[in-house]
This record gives C-alpha cells, sequence and structure tokens, in this order.
C-alpha cells in the first residue's frame, strides 16, 4: 500500500484513525509530533518557546525527507506541517493525502483541555479555531487527494471511507 497522509486542523481526528486504520491494514502507524518529541527530547510546546515555530518545521520537513521511498505507512501529520510547499511536495511523492475536516466546534471540544498546542495556548476559543481554520482552508483543500468529513461519524464509517478512497486512487 502506498502511504497514506492523514491532515488537518488540530483535533480533527488524525492520530484517533491512524490508529483504527492501521488495526485495518499491514500499515505502520507513524505519530509525526510524537516522533519530534522523541528525537529532540523536548515537549512541542518547549520546541517552540526555545527556538521558534521555523525551527519545528525545519524538523517536519526533515522528518517528512525521511519518509521518501518508504511504503505501507499511515502518517498521522502535524497541523500545520502540509502549510510547506516541500513538505506538501514530499507527501504528494511518496503516497496519499487525505483531509479531516471537523467544525470549529467539534475541533474546539476536542482540544479545549489540552496545553500541548502551542498555536492555541492563550487561544483557546471556537472564534480562533475559525479563524485559522479558514485561513488554512484553501491551502488543505488544494493539496488534499480526499476530503472526508468527520463530524457525527464513527471511526470505523471515516477508515472504511478512507480506505474505498485510497484503492479507487491506487487501482
Ligand atoms: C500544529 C499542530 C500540532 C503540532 C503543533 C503545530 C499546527 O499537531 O504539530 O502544535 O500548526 O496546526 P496536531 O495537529 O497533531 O495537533
Amino acid at each position: 500500500m502506498k502511504n497514506i497522509y492523514l491532515i488537518g486542523f488540530m483535533g480533527a481526528g488524525k492520530s484517533t484513525i491512524a490508529k483504527e486504520l492501521v488495526k485495518k491494514t499491514d500499515a505502520k502507524r507513524i505519530e509525526m509530533d510524537q516522533m519530534i518529541v522523541e528525537q529532540q527530547g523536548m515537549a512541542i510546546s518547549d520546541i517552540f518557546d526555545k527556538y521558534g515555530e521555523e525551527h519545528f518545521r525545519d524538523l517536519e520537513t526533515e522528518l517528512l525527507r525521511s519518509f521518501s521511498g518508504k511504503t505501507n505507512m499511515v502518517v498521522s501529520c502535524g497541523g500545520g506541517s502540509v502549510l510547506r510547499d516541500e513538505n506538501a511536495r514530499l507527501m504528494k511523492e511518496n503516497g496519499c493525502i487525505i483531509l479531516l475536516k471537523a467544525t470549529p466546534e467539534t475541533i474546539y471540544e476536542r482540544v479545549k483541555n489540552s496545553t500541548e498546542r502551542p498555536i492555541l495556548n492563550g487561544n483557546m476559543n471556537v472564534e480562533f479555531i475559525r479563524k485559522l481554520m479558514e485561513k488554512r482552508r484553501e491551502r488543505y483543500e488544494s493539496v488534499a487527494d480526499i476530503t472526508v468529513c468527520v463530524d457525527g461519524k464513527e471511526k470505523a464509517e471515516v477508515c472504511q471511507e478512507i480506505l474505498e478512497a485510497v484503492k479507487n486512487i491506487q487501482a
């Protein structure tokens, strides 16, 4: 199987769906955020604080480069990773890009108790989420091979939609 890159806003369910997808396939699950935390030995919010967002984005690019030529992976991508052209290109070259979409209200409910996302720290409200989502919307939609709305759906249903779409793309 080609790699599956799950993209979308923070809290859209990329990690949850990645876990479910690997149960249904023999693919390996990759959590970009978690890999960066392990490689750097620092929390994401500490990387942002100490070295800045650009540095974090460089780490994302390096990680995506390291996946080049590999197959059979489900990659749960950091929500901002696809904003860089090179990152989107690396994903496209190595697999299918699946956009998970949810409403700002759903996102808020899922992320409101987390302090692990520096971009939302101090901005934890539906209005901020709506605005940032709107700012990123065109980018997310233009790079995605497939878009799946997750609101009100069971994870099994979302996975089935993704696997069918990937099968059609690969056929
Ligand atoms: C970010 C999303 C986060 C993490 C970082 C920045 C973003 O990942 O990479 O806090 O810019 O959208 P999740 O989408 O997994 O929360």
